[in-house]
Protein backbone atom coordinates (compact mmCIF):
# COMPACT_ATOMS: atom_id res chain seq x y z
CA UNK A 1 0.00 0.00 0.00
CA UNK A 2 1.35 3.26 -0.55
CA UNK A 3 -0.21 6.94 -0.18
CA UNK A 4 -1.36 9.66 -2.48
CA UNK A 5 -0.78 13.46 -1.65
CA UNK A 6 -3.77 13.69 0.37
CA UNK A 7 -2.11 10.92 2.57
CA UNK A 8 -5.23 8.58 1.78
CA UNK A 9 -4.76 5.32 0.53
CA UNK A 10 -5.06 4.63 -2.96
CA UNK A 11 -6.71 1.95 -4.31
CA UNK A 12 -4.89 0.01 -5.49
CA UNK A 13 -7.76 -2.46 -6.97
CA UNK A 14 -9.49 0.15 -8.43
CA UNK A 15 -11.23 -0.62 -11.76
CA UNK A 16 -12.54 2.26 -14.15
CA UNK A 17 -14.63 1.13 -17.12
CA UNK A 18 -18.29 0.99 -19.11
CA UNK A 19 -21.40 -0.39 -17.08
CA UNK A 20 -22.99 -2.96 -17.31
CA UNK A 21 -26.11 -4.30 -16.50
CA UNK A 22 -25.05 -5.70 -13.25
CA UNK A 23 -23.84 -2.50 -11.92
CA UNK A 24 -27.59 -0.83 -11.62
CA UNK A 25 -27.87 -1.72 -8.35
CA UNK A 26 -25.00 -0.36 -6.79
CA UNK A 27 -25.21 2.71 -9.01
CA UNK A 28 -28.99 3.75 -7.69
CA UNK A 29 -27.74 2.52 -3.83
CA UNK A 30 -24.63 5.07 -4.50
CA UNK A 31 -27.08 7.36 -5.54
CA UNK A 32 -29.83 6.90 -2.78
CA UNK A 33 -27.14 7.70 -0.48
CA UNK A 34 -25.97 11.13 -2.08
CA UNK A 35 -29.55 12.57 -2.37
CA UNK A 36 -30.03 15.56 -0.02
CA UNK A 37 -32.58 14.03 2.64
CA UNK A 38 -29.09 11.95 3.57
CA UNK A 39 -27.35 15.23 3.65
CA UNK A 40 -25.93 14.39 0.08
CA UNK A 41 -25.54 17.08 -2.59
CA UNK A 42 -26.81 15.34 -5.88
CA UNK A 43 -29.34 18.00 -7.58
CA UNK A 44 -31.20 14.92 -9.24
CA UNK A 45 -32.23 11.83 -9.15
CA UNK A 46 -32.12 9.34 -12.53
CA UNK A 47 -34.59 6.37 -12.65
CA UNK A 48 -33.54 2.74 -13.26
CA UNK A 49 -34.38 3.06 -16.54
CA UNK A 50 -32.07 6.13 -17.10
CA UNK A 51 -28.98 4.43 -16.21
CA UNK A 52 -30.16 1.30 -18.18
CA UNK A 53 -30.29 3.94 -21.14
CA UNK A 54 -26.94 5.40 -20.73
CA UNK A 55 -25.44 2.02 -20.39
CA UNK A 56 -26.98 0.42 -23.69
CA UNK A 57 -25.38 3.80 -25.26
CA UNK A 58 -22.36 3.33 -23.84
CA UNK A 59 -22.27 6.62 -22.02
CA UNK A 60 -22.01 5.58 -18.10
CA UNK A 61 -18.58 4.56 -16.34
CA UNK A 62 -18.46 3.18 -13.40
CA UNK A 63 -15.33 2.71 -10.51
CA UNK A 64 -14.94 -0.71 -8.93
CA UNK A 65 -13.21 -1.55 -5.48
CA UNK A 66 -13.23 -5.57 -4.65
CA UNK A 67 -16.15 -6.27 -7.29
CA UNK A 68 -18.29 -3.22 -6.24
CA UNK A 69 -19.61 0.22 -7.49
CA UNK A 70 -18.03 2.85 -5.64
CA UNK A 71 -18.40 5.92 -8.41
CA UNK A 72 -20.00 6.49 -11.21
CA UNK A 73 -19.98 9.15 -13.86
CA UNK A 74 -22.28 9.61 -16.92
CA UNK A 75 -22.17 11.88 -20.04
CA UNK A 76 -24.70 12.52 -22.69
CA UNK A 77 -25.18 14.45 -26.10
CA UNK A 78 -26.49 17.69 -25.47
CA UNK A 79 -29.22 16.94 -28.00
CA UNK A 80 -30.66 14.07 -25.98
CA UNK A 81 -30.83 16.41 -22.93
CA UNK A 82 -32.52 19.34 -25.22
CA UNK A 83 -35.80 19.20 -23.40
CA UNK A 84 -34.52 19.79 -20.21
CA UNK A 85 -35.10 23.12 -18.62
CA UNK A 86 -31.76 23.01 -16.69
CA UNK A 87 -29.98 22.12 -19.94
CA UNK A 88 -31.86 24.58 -21.67
CA UNK A 89 -30.76 27.05 -19.37
CA UNK A 90 -26.96 26.20 -19.19
CA UNK A 91 -27.05 26.38 -23.03
CA UNK A 92 -28.38 29.99 -23.04
CA UNK A 93 -25.63 31.27 -21.19
CA UNK A 94 -23.05 29.23 -22.69
CA UNK A 95 -24.14 27.70 -26.15
CA UNK A 96 -20.73 25.59 -26.36
CA UNK A 97 -21.49 23.84 -29.66
CA UNK A 98 -19.50 20.79 -30.17
CA UNK A 99 -19.54 19.87 -26.37
CA UNK A 100 -20.76 16.89 -25.05
CA UNK A 101 -22.68 16.96 -21.35
CA UNK A 102 -20.67 15.32 -18.42
CA UNK A 103 -22.43 14.19 -15.50
CA UNK A 104 -24.13 13.40 -12.83
CA UNK A 105 -20.83 12.44 -11.35
CA UNK A 106 -21.00 10.27 -7.80
CA UNK A 107 -18.24 8.82 -5.62
CA UNK A 108 -19.42 7.32 -2.14
CA UNK A 109 -18.48 9.66 0.81
CA UNK A 110 -16.15 6.35 2.30
CA UNK A 111 -14.16 7.04 -0.87
CA UNK A 112 -13.66 9.96 -1.70
CA UNK A 113 -10.60 12.18 -1.75
CA UNK A 114 -8.32 9.12 -3.57
CA UNK A 115 -8.55 10.09 -6.98
CA UNK A 116 -11.36 7.95 -8.04
CA UNK A 117 -13.51 10.84 -9.84
CA UNK A 118 -10.61 12.02 -11.48
CA UNK A 119 -9.59 8.27 -13.34
CA UNK A 120 -13.63 8.19 -14.05
CA UNK A 121 -13.24 11.70 -15.74
CA UNK A 122 -9.86 10.94 -17.32
CA UNK A 123 -11.34 7.35 -18.93
CA UNK A 124 -14.76 9.70 -19.28
CA UNK A 125 -12.56 12.48 -21.98
CA UNK A 126 -10.66 9.34 -23.52
CA UNK A 127 -13.72 7.40 -24.37
CA UNK A 128 -14.95 10.60 -26.04
CA UNK A 129 -11.66 11.13 -27.69
CA UNK A 130 -11.43 14.38 -25.91
CA UNK A 131 -13.80 16.10 -26.97
CA UNK A 132 -15.12 19.60 -25.81
CA UNK A 133 -17.01 18.92 -22.37
CA UNK A 134 -19.51 20.76 -20.26
CA UNK A 135 -21.58 20.98 -16.81
CA UNK A 136 -22.49 22.59 -14.47
CA UNK A 137 -22.47 22.63 -10.97
CA UNK A 138 -24.74 24.20 -7.90
CA UNK A 139 -22.86 27.13 -6.53
CA UNK A 140 -22.34 25.88 -3.48
CA UNK A 141 -21.24 22.52 -4.18
CA UNK A 142 -17.61 23.60 -3.29
CA UNK A 143 -16.36 19.85 -3.02
CA UNK A 144 -17.32 19.68 -6.45
CA UNK A 145 -16.61 22.68 -8.03
CA UNK A 146 -12.76 21.99 -6.80
CA UNK A 147 -12.93 18.62 -7.78
CA UNK A 148 -13.83 19.55 -11.55
CA UNK A 149 -11.27 22.33 -11.56
CA UNK A 150 -8.59 20.25 -10.40
CA UNK A 151 -9.44 17.98 -13.28
CA UNK A 152 -9.04 19.99 -16.00
CA UNK A 153 -12.65 22.14 -16.50
CA UNK A 154 -12.51 25.64 -16.42
CA UNK A 155 -15.23 27.46 -14.55
CA UNK A 156 -16.75 30.25 -17.28
CA UNK A 157 -20.10 31.45 -16.27
CA UNK A 158 -23.56 31.05 -14.27
CA UNK A 159 -27.33 30.98 -14.32
CA UNK A 160 -29.55 30.68 -11.54
CA UNK A 161 -33.06 28.64 -11.66
CA UNK A 162 -35.63 29.25 -8.81
CA UNK A 163 -33.15 31.04 -6.51
CA UNK A 164 -30.77 28.72 -6.85
CA UNK A 165 -27.42 29.28 -8.69
CA UNK A 166 -25.13 27.03 -10.72
CA UNK A 167 -21.72 27.34 -12.10
CA UNK A 168 -21.07 26.27 -16.02
CA UNK A 169 -17.42 24.57 -16.67
CA UNK A 170 -16.01 23.40 -19.38
CA UNK A 171 -12.91 22.06 -21.04
C1 LIG B 1 -17.36 15.72 -6.36
C2 LIG B 1 -16.91 14.27 -6.19
C3 LIG B 1 -17.44 13.45 -7.36
C4 LIG B 1 -15.36 14.22 -6.17
O1 LIG B 1 -14.98 12.84 -6.08
P1 LIG B 1 -13.55 12.37 -5.49
O2 LIG B 1 -13.34 10.98 -5.92
O3 LIG B 1 -13.51 12.65 -4.04
O4 LIG B 1 -12.55 13.34 -6.24
P2 LIG B 1 -10.99 13.05 -6.48
O5 LIG B 1 -10.42 12.35 -5.28
O6 LIG B 1 -10.81 12.41 -7.80
O7 LIG B 1 -10.42 14.52 -6.48
C5 LIG B 1 -10.22 15.23 -7.68
C6 LIG B 1 -9.63 16.55 -7.33
O8 LIG B 1 -10.58 17.35 -6.63
C7 LIG B 1 -10.09 17.76 -5.37
N1 LIG B 1 -11.18 17.61 -4.40
C8 LIG B 1 -12.06 16.59 -4.33
N2 LIG B 1 -12.89 16.79 -3.30
C9 LIG B 1 -12.51 17.95 -2.73
C10 LIG B 1 -12.97 18.67 -1.58
N3 LIG B 1 -13.98 18.22 -0.83
N4 LIG B 1 -12.36 19.84 -1.28
C11 LIG B 1 -11.32 20.27 -2.03
N5 LIG B 1 -10.82 19.63 -3.11
C12 LIG B 1 -11.41 18.48 -3.43
C13 LIG B 1 -8.99 16.78 -5.05
O9 LIG B 1 -8.08 17.37 -4.18
C14 LIG B 1 -8.41 16.47 -6.39
O10 LIG B 1 -7.55 17.48 -6.83
P3 LIG B 1 -5.99 17.23 -6.95
O11 LIG B 1 -5.85 15.97 -7.77
O12 LIG B 1 -5.48 18.46 -7.64
O13 LIG B 1 -5.53 17.09 -5.56
C15 LIG B 1 -17.40 13.70 -4.82
O14 LIG B 1 -17.10 14.62 -3.80
C16 LIG B 1 -18.89 13.39 -4.78
O15 LIG B 1 -19.35 12.35 -5.24
N6 LIG B 1 -19.70 14.29 -4.18
C17 LIG B 1 -21.14 14.02 -3.98
C18 LIG B 1 -21.93 14.09 -5.27
C19 LIG B 1 -21.69 15.38 -6.00
O16 LIG B 1 -21.70 16.46 -5.41
N7 LIG B 1 -21.47 15.26 -7.31
C20 LIG B 1 -21.21 16.37 -8.17
C21 LIG B 1 -22.46 17.07 -8.54
S1 LIG B 1 -22.07 18.38 -9.70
Amino acid sequence: MHDNYHGAAVLEDLDVGLASDGDIEDILRVQEENQPEQGGSLSARFTQQWFKQAIDNSSLIVARSSSRVIGYVAFTSREAQAHVPIIQAMLKVCPNPGAYLHGPICVAQEFRGRGVASAMFVAQRAHMQHAPVMSFIRENNHASRKAHVAMGLQEVTGFEIGSVRYVVVSG
